[in-house]
């Protein structure tokens, strides 16, 4: 069974754990500018790790507008965010941004913290990760979660959150699974 993972990264976390991912299952990590639908298509198991980006994973249109060449392929999402993987809820709301309703059971989506990296950001994304900030800032103080503190106590600073570790669920899922098993 032949794997490709494929990633999108602005600011690294993305590429990072795209890298991990291919040196645990032993496959090779493409970033999407530079491999075609065509090449993707010619492999069994395809994993796209990419930054969030306003709920939106980067570059992942390229494969979400062609879903339909993918119905015999096992597709992994791995969502990577600033938010905390236990809040499997906003995840699950933003797995669904990307991934058209039909298509839900073809796409198996995993998330995975990334960086928080405010001295790298452009202009344009700091002035962007001003809404997440006031969002916050309007929950009262004694409904904000320890995330919700962190986030606003930390604004302004780098934050490292990735970890090698995370990627074990995938790729365990990867090796215990044969190809038809996220249709099911
Ligand atoms: C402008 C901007 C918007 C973001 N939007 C989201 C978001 O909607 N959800 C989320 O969980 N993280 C969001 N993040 C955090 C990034 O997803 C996080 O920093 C991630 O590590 C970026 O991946 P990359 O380093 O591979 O580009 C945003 C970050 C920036 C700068």
């Amino acid at each position: 069974m032949s794997t490709i993972i494929v990633y999108r990264s602005k600011y690294g976390s993305s590429k990072q754990y795209a890298l991990w991912l291919a040196e645990a299952l032993k496959c090779e990590a493409k970033d999407a500018k530079t491999i075609g639908l065509a090449e993707i298509l010619s492999y069994d198991t395809i994993v796209y790790v990419g930054g969030l980006y306003a709920g939106r994973v980067k570059g992942f249109k390229k494969i979400s507008k062609n879903l339909d060449g993918f119905k015999e392929k096992q597709v992994l999402l791995c969502l990577v965010g600033m938010t905390n993987p236990d809040d499997q809820e906003k995840y699950l709301h933003m797995f669904h941004n990307n991934v058209p309703e039909p298509y839900r059971n073809l796409v198996k989506p995993f998330y995975l913290r990334g960086n928080q990296l405010f001295s790298k950001m452009s202009g344009l994304h700091r002035i962007m990760m001003k809404a997440p900030k006031s969002m916050a800032e309007k929950i009262p103080e004694e409904k904000r979660t320890e995330d919700d503190k962190h986030f606003l106590e930390h604004f302004g600073e780098d934050i490292y959150y990735i970890n090698k570790e995370s990627i074990q669920t995938i790729v365990d899922d990867i090796r215990n699974h044969s190809v038809g098993y996220y249709r099911k």
